[in-house]
C-alpha cells in the first residue's frame, strides 16, 4: 500500500471506529433484530380428536375453526335459522338469516350465467349430524366415512352457514356423481362464488391441510371481504383461518 492510500485507510478507520471524534459522521450500529411478535404455532396435524374450538359464540360464524381435531360445544345453537328458500334456490333445508342476501346474490348469478342451483345439505344439529356421521360409517366403513363426513360437533353444517351445492337439474346429490366437480356448474363454482362471500372448505389435493378428502359440493359462508382474502392467499380454509381468526371481529 502506498502511503497516501495506508494514511486514508488509517482515517477511514478513524472515522468508523471513532465515530465521537469531531468532524466524524456517526457510524449507524445496525439496528437489532426487531423483537419477534408473538410466533404463528405451526398448523396442527389432522388428527380425530375432540378439542373445543376456541371461537364458538354464534357471532364468531366467520372465524369459528371446526376440523377433525377441533368441535363446537354440545349445545351450540345456530340462532336465526330460516328457510333456504327466502333466497329463491332450489332444495330444502335451513340456514341463518344472515346468509340469506348473499346466497340470494349467489343464486340469482348462478342462474343468469345459466347454472342454477340447489341445496343438498343445509343446517344440522348435533344430532342430524351425528347420523349423518353413521350413515356413512354404515355405507363405508369408519376409516372412509372419516375422510368425508364430520363427527358430532366438528362439521361446519351445525354453524348454520354452510351448504352443500349441486345443480339444480341433478337428481341426484354431488357427492354421488361427481356433480360438482366435472359439471360447468362446479367450475362456475369454483370460479365465483367467492365473489358472494362463499368459499369450498375442502379443495382438491390439500387433505392433508384441510383434514377432509376434496368436496367440490361442500361451501361454506365467510363473507365477501373474508372470502376474497382467503382466495387471494391460495390457501385452504383451515390454514387462512389458523393464520387470521384471530385478526377477523
Ligand atoms: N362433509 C363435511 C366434512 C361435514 O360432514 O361437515
Ligand atoms: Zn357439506
Amino acid at each position: 500500500m502506498r502511503p497516501a492510500g495506508a494514511l486514508r485507510a488509517l482515517l477511514l478507520a478513524l472515522l468508523v471506529l471513532a465515530p465521537g471524534l469531531p468532524g466524524a459522521s456517526p457510524v449507524r450500529a445496525i439496528a437489532p433484530p426487531a423483537p419477534a411478535g408473538p410466533e404463528l404455532a405451526p398448523l396442527p396435524p389432522c388428527r380425530y380428536l375432540d378439542e373445543m374450538t376456541r371461537f364458538r359464540e354464534p357471532s364468531d360464524w366467520a372465524r369459528t375453526m371446526l376440523d377433525t381435531r377441533l368441535r363446537l360445544p354440545r349445545d351450540y345453537r345456530a340462532p336465526g335459522l330460516v328457510s333456504v328458500t327466502r333466497a329463491g334456490i332450489a332444495g330444502s333445508g335451513k340456514v341463518r338469516q344472515l346468509v340469506i342476501p348473499d346466497l340470494t346474490a349467489l343464486a340469482r348469478a348462478a342462474r343468469k350465467a345459466g347454472f342454477p342451483l340447489q341445496v343438498r345439505s343445509a343446517w344440522r344439529s348435533w344430532e342430524t349430524q351425528e347420523a349423518v356421521f353413521a350413515g356413512w360409517v354404515r355405507k363405508s366403513g369408519y376409516r372412509e366415512a372419516l375422510r368425508y363426513s364430520a363427527r358430532p360437533g366438528h362439521s361446519e353444517h351445525q354453524l348454520g352457514t354452510t351448504l352443500d351445492l349441486g345443480p339444480a337439474a341433478a337428481s341426484r346429490d354431488p357427492w354421488e356423481d361427481g356433480g360438482m366437480d366435472r359439471t360447468p356448474t362446479g367450475r362456475w363454482m369454483r370460479a365465483n362464488a367467492w365473489r358472494f362471500g362463499w368459499v369450498m372448505s375442502y379443495p382438491k389435493g390439500e387433505e392433508d391441510r384441510s383434514c377432509y378428502g376434496y368436496e367440490a359440493w361442500h361451501w361454506r359462508y365467510v363473507g365477501r371481504e373474508t372470502a376474497a382474502a382467503v382466495r387471494e392467499s391460495g390457501l385452504p380454509l383451515r390454514v387462512w383461518l389458523w393464520r387470521n381468526s384471530e385478526r377477523l371481529p
